[in-house]
Formats: structure tokens, C-alpha cells, sequence
């Protein structure tokens, strides 16, 4: 899918006051430093679309961002930051979780999980949660490019397993690079077929 525009819309602490238009939207979750925003930033080829940084807890807010005028991906901000205040982080839980169960036009979110870790219980838990709460995901494996083809490989089998022992199918998946541009057509023909479903 080409992307022809690409411009971002508002930010949002309040999910109510997020765009009502029932157009399709993608939602990017995952722990805080995972690669949310920079993967926003290569699927859409614009540099500094979603703003990112070294240090976790950057994105702190609901961001709309609207694309080829017709669907919305959402930046999200991550969980599971230490350094964050308690306050904060229910704050942000509170959002996070209502954003899930309200936003209708949501058609998929995707986990952002990277591949150089075990498979962490936070990341299993809120998959959990999705799956408990009917909502449909895939999994990306984001910065790839730090891990040599035979360990992205054993990576995902771990994970495999690990999920296969209460999943009974492993969710759609995807491994990605956002600082090599690793996996950007499979994701955004994946949301393109979604689109035209
Ligand atoms: P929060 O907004 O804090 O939740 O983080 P985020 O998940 O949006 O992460 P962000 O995109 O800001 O990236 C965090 C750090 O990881 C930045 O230093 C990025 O440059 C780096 N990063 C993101 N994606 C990749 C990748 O594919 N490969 C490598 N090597 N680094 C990456
Ligand atoms: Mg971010």
C-alpha cells in the first residue's frame, strides 16, 4: 500500500474527546522504549510524524494521526515504566484500557514486543487481557535489526511456546526494524487488507 499523506490529528488524555469519525483505526501498544512511535514513523517513510526518544515514557498521550485521509494509526503510550509516578501510571492505565474497550472503529491493535527479550509477564498479561476483552491483535517483534537471523528465529519459537501453553493458536505476527526498514510492507498490506475487508 502507498502511503500518500499522512498528518497527525490530536492528542487526547480523554477518549471521549478522540475523532468520531467511524473510520478504521490501528492502535500500537507495548512497553515504554519499544519502538511504538519510530515504527509510526516508518510505516508512514516521515522522519518525525510520532515523536520518539531514547528515554522511555515519551509518548504520554492518545495520537491520532490520519492516513491517505481514509484511516487513523494511533500512538499510544507504553506501560510497564518504572520511573513514571504510581499516579501516572494508573492515569495512563486508566486510558489505556478505556481506549481499548470503547474505541469501536479500533479494527486491530498491535503489541509491540522486542525481540531481544524473553517473553515478559506484563506483555502476556495484557495480551490476556485483550483476548479476554474480544479484542483482535497481532503481535510485531520490533529491532530486529540487533538480533542475527537464527536468533530472531529461536526468539519467536520461544515465544511461540510460551503462548501456546494457554493460546490455542499463536496471534499473527510480524518482525520489524524501524531503524532498517524491516517489515513495513507485510504490516501495511496486512492493515490494507483489513481495510478492504
Ligand atoms: P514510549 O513513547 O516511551 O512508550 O516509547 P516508544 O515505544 O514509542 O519507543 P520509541 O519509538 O520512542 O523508541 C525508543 C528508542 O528505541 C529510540 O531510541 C529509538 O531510536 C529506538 N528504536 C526504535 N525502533 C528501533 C529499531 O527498530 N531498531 C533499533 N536499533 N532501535 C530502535
Ligand atoms: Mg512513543
Amino acid at each position: 500500500m502507498e502511503i500518500k499523506s499522512a498528518e497527525f490529528i490530536m492528542s487526547n488524555s480523554d477518549v471521549e474527546k478522540c475523532p468520531k469519525n467511524a473510520i478504521p483505526e490501528y492502535a500500537f501498544i507495548g512497553r515504554s522504549n519499544v519502538g511504538k512511535s519510530s515504527l509510526i514513523n516508518m510505516l508512514t517513510s516521515r522522519k518525525s510524524l510520532a515523536k520518539t526518544s531514547g528515554r522511555p515514557g515519551k509518548t504520554q498521550l492518545i495520537n491520532h494521526f490520519i492516513i491517505n485521509k481514509s484511516w487513523y494509526l494511533v500512538d499510544l503510550p507504553g506501560y510497564g515504566y518504572a520511573k513514571v509516578s504510581k499516579s501516572a501510571k494508573k492515569t495512563f492505565q486508566k486510558f489505556i484500557t478505556q481506549y481499548f474497550r470503547m474505541r469501536e472503529q479500533m479494527v486491530s491493535a498491535f503489541v509491540l514486543v522486542d525481540i531481544r527479550h524473553k517473553p515478559q509477564p506484563i506483555d502476556l498479561d495484557f495480551m490476556q487481557w485483550l483476548g479476554e476483552n474480544g479484542i483482535p491483535f497481532s503481535i510485531i517483534f520490533t529491532k530486529a535489526d540487533k538480533l542475527k537471523p537464527k536468533a530472531i528465529d529461536n526468539h519467536v519459537e520461544i515465544y511461540k511456546n510460551i503462548m501456546l501453553e494457554t493460546w490455542e493458536e499463536f496471534p499473527n505476527y510480524f518482525i520489524t526494524s524501524s531503524s532498517k526498514d524491516i517489515g513495513k510492507e507485510e504490516v501495511l498490506a496486512y492493515i490494507d487488507s483489513l481495510n478492504n475487508n
